[in-house]
């Protein structure tokens, strides 16, 4: 009786800690081993309700961006009303647990609420509008969040100013009395530009920053870009990426590698991962943290991705068939989170 019941319960414990080894025995942490912030973008139900996940991002990150649920949409559904009961969930759990909470975003022409969309006034309203927005929300989270994206995606690809419902009621100065009526809320919070293909076009970059001196030159408060840093592993090629993000901090800005991922599936295609995949995910991942790690320190604001784990979400186009984190759909750690981790500590060792 006594060595039946061993061998069932040996084989038991082993095969246990086996398939739950990526998440039992994780003894490293991102932000442990870097001098700078490492964030996740934060899905609120997952934190709310799935253990795992929970343990995981505070393992892992110090810094937290909520994906959704602080746009407009949420935050402010209808005219006079607002709608903080998630955000404030995540900014007291923030403030608990010691993490960094930064704010995502206050003006963008996606994820707007029907009465947003639908505004009828002059461009004095629509200021007037957009002012109550960003104060209140501000406001709201004096304390509790010290950073934010303020304007998001404002311009396209090729250096044009993007058509948007603000654009066309306020005319491009929405841009500048986002960031103004920004700092009047908070004038200790961090402010940023946040938007994608800054390290892939040179275009929109070069507009951007210019753009920004512009403004900065006329006193207007600017403090950072975010560069969301949606990649491929083929592109854009890392010295096109570290170059943008050197061009950035030598307009004394500082760089925030805001949503970082990593796409797998080329063109879209209906891929199946392969182990090829998941080593070229890793080398661009270790390459993008080593790059980063050059910036000055007062330069970097930190690096944060988009997501803890794979498939990839409903904003990729191919929405279960890719592979952009740093975990996999089991909460395992990916090659790419180990990519992630030796850019760190090997730095750590020269
Ligand atoms: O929560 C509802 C659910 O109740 C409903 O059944 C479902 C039906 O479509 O929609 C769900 O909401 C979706 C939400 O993601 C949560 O999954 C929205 O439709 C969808 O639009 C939303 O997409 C988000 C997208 O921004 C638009 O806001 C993505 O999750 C989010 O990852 C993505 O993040 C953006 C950054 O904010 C800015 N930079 C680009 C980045 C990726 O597109």
């Amino acid at each position: 009786m006594k060595n039946c019941f061993f061998c069932i319960l040996f084989p038991l414990i082993f095969s246990f800690h086996e398939n739950d080894k990526g998440i039992d025995n994780m003894d490293q942490a991102l932000y442990k081993n870097a001098d700078f912030s490492v964030g996740v973008a934060i899905k609120i139900k997952r934190l709310k309700n799935d253990a795992i996940y929970k343990r995981l991002v505070l393992e892992q990150f110090n810094s937290f961006t909520a994906e959704n649920i602080m746009k407009p949409s949420y935050l402010h559904p209808e005219k006079d009303v607002f709608y903080f009961e998630d955000a404030d969930y995540l900014a007291e759990f923030c403030k608990k647990n010691n993490k960094r909470l930064h704010g995502h975003t206050l003006v963008w022409h996606k994820s707007l609420p029907p009465w947003i969309e639908n505004f009828k006034g002059n461009k004095a309203a629509w200021e007037a509008m957009l002012k109550e927005h960003i104060k209140t929300i501000i406001i709201h989270y004096k304390g509790y969040i010290n950073s934010w994206d303020v304007v998001n995606e404002a311009f396209n690809d090729d250096g044009s100013l993007r058509k948007n419902i603000w654009l066309k009621n306020i005319g491009e100065s929405y841009i500048e009395k986002s960031f103004i009526y920004a700092n009047e809320a908070d004038s200790s919070a961090k402010l940023f530009y946040n938007d994608f293909n800054l390290e892939a076009s040179r275009t929109k970059l070069n507009t951007v920053l210019q753009f920004v001196a512009e403004l900065k030159s006329r006193g207007i408060k600017i403090d950072g870009i975010g560069m969301q840093m949606h990649v491929k592993h083929y592109y854009p090629d890392i010295n096109a990426i570290n170059q943008a993000a050197f061009k950035v901090q030598e307009n004394g800005l500082l760089v925030h590698y805001s949503e970082l991922s990593v796409s797998l599936n080329k063109k879209n295609k209906n891929l199946t991962l392969t182990n090829e995949m998941l080593t070229l995910q890793k080398k661009k991942i270790k390459e993008i943290v080593e790059g980063y790690m050059k910036l000055k320190k007062d330069a970097q604001f930190g690096i944060t991705v988009w997501g803890l784990s794979d498939p990839a979400v409903a904003w990729q186009r191919d929405k279960n068939n890719d592979w952009p984190f740093l975990f996999d759909q089991n909460y395992n750690p990916k090659p790419a989170y180990y990519g992630f981790l030796e850019a760190l500590t090997e730095n750590q060792k020269n």
